[in-house]
């Protein structure tokens, strides 16, 4: 929204600005031209191409990289259409929070005085279904992979100063691993592993069982339901021929789900999720299905594998060292107390 309000505004301004120096000292404009060159900027397909392009920087907050990278790119494409662009700089301090009296509950919480009508925030009357309001600062409730990625901003030591300055603690720590395609100079097993491809429908709760059995820790892949997986297969990237399963005697044994970033540049090949069921684990089946995603994705001609691994996870993160993985970069999220103790 604030993306969208902006731009508007930089627009309005931009195409505005004749107009708005109608003072003493300027000449009287005639509004027809101004009105007619106001109309003749306005294209809805530029407009929506304009839109869509902002959806590259993921959910923007303020003071994030990506935040200032979408204001370049804004004013580039005012730029771009001939408007004039200038920018305003301006330093706000967030105000500490008013101390609250001894007992009062949180402001969120606040009731109004017996036979009052309640109020929210601006004084406004609440009415009709009422959703959350306010800015979402878990990023984990955002419910679109590819933007939460956006939005998950590679972690510096500047955030890390920031968090110890404001008492916060790193709560989760993710890595992003890459290696270079084919997997042509480390160990492979000595003989390929058996796999199929999934069949979406046929497989669902032999994988979910996998699936939860071997992540029922994991902060996003625990507790999948149907719906989830539904939810996966029903997007344009799912391909079940990436989506490798191994069976021991007729059970599910574990899986490596690969998934194509082909837009990317370079273009990347996911271990997307891999895991193998509990029952099967420490026998070399998470190396093996490692090296089956991967000589998927080289046969697919992607140059480059990738994949989000917990900064934690011992066990995957020694099949992937094996594997010749490295670290490209570091994800993290911070947690504690956003006001001073009162
Ligand atoms: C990661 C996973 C797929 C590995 O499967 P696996 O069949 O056990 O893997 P392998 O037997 O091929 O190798 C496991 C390696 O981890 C090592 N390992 C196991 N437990 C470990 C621990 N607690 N600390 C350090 N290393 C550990 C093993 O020694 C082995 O390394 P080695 O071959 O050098 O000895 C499996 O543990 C799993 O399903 N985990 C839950 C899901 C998950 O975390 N998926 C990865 C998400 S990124």
């Amino acid at each position: 929204m604030r993306v969208l309000l902006s731009l508007a505004a930089v627009l309005m301004l931009g195409a505005a600005s004749v107009s708005a120096q109608s003072g003493p000292t300027v000449p009287p404009l005639n509004p027809v031209p101004d009105i007619t060159s106001l109309i003749s900027r306005l294209s809805l397909d530029r407009y929506k191409a304009t839109i869509k392009g902002l959806t590259q920087f993921g959910d923007r907050r303020q003071g994030t990289e990506r935040n200032r990278k979408a204001v370049d790119w804004i004013e580039a494409q005012l730029k771009s259409y001939g408007c004039p662009t200038e920018r305003v700089k301006y330093a706000y301090n967030t105000p500490p929070p008013a101390p609250r009296p001894a007992g009062a509950p949180a402001a969120a919480a606040q009731q109004p005085p017996s036979g009052g009508v309640p109020r929210i925030s601006g004084g406004g009357r609440p009415r009709g279904q009422r959703a959350a309001t306010g800015v979402n600062n878990d990023p984990l409730k955002q419910p679109d992979e590819k933007l939460r990625a956006l939005n998950a901003e590679p972690a510096t030591d500047g955030h890390d100063r920031l968090a110890t300055e404001l008492g916060l603690l790193c709560r989760r720590e993710l890595l992003q691993l890459r290696r270079s395609l084919p997997l042509d100079d480390v160990a492979r097993p000595a003989r390929d592993l058996a796999t199929r491809a999934l069949r979406p429908g046929r497989d669902d709760d032999a994988w979910l069982a996998v699936n939860n059995a071997a992540f029922h820790w994991h902060p996003d892949q625990a507790g999948w339901t149907r719906s989830d997986l539904d939810t996966r297969v029903a997007e344009a990237w799912f391909d079940p021929e990436g989506f490798l399963l191994h069976e021991e005697g007729g059970r599910l044994a574990g899986f490596c789900w690969t998934k194509v970033h082909a837009d990317h540049d370079p273009p990347l090949g996911e271990i997307y999720v891999i895991a193998v069921h509990p029952d099967f684990q420490g026998r070399g089946l998470g190396r093996a299905l490692a090296v089956a995603g991967l000589d998927h994705l080289a046969g697919r001609g992607l140059p480059v594998a990738m994949l989000y691994v917990e900064a934690d996870n011992e066990p995957a993160l020694a099949v992937y060292r094996s594997l010749g993985f490295a670290v490209h970069h570091r994800h993290r999220w911070y947690e504690g107390p956003t006001r001073p103790p009162q």
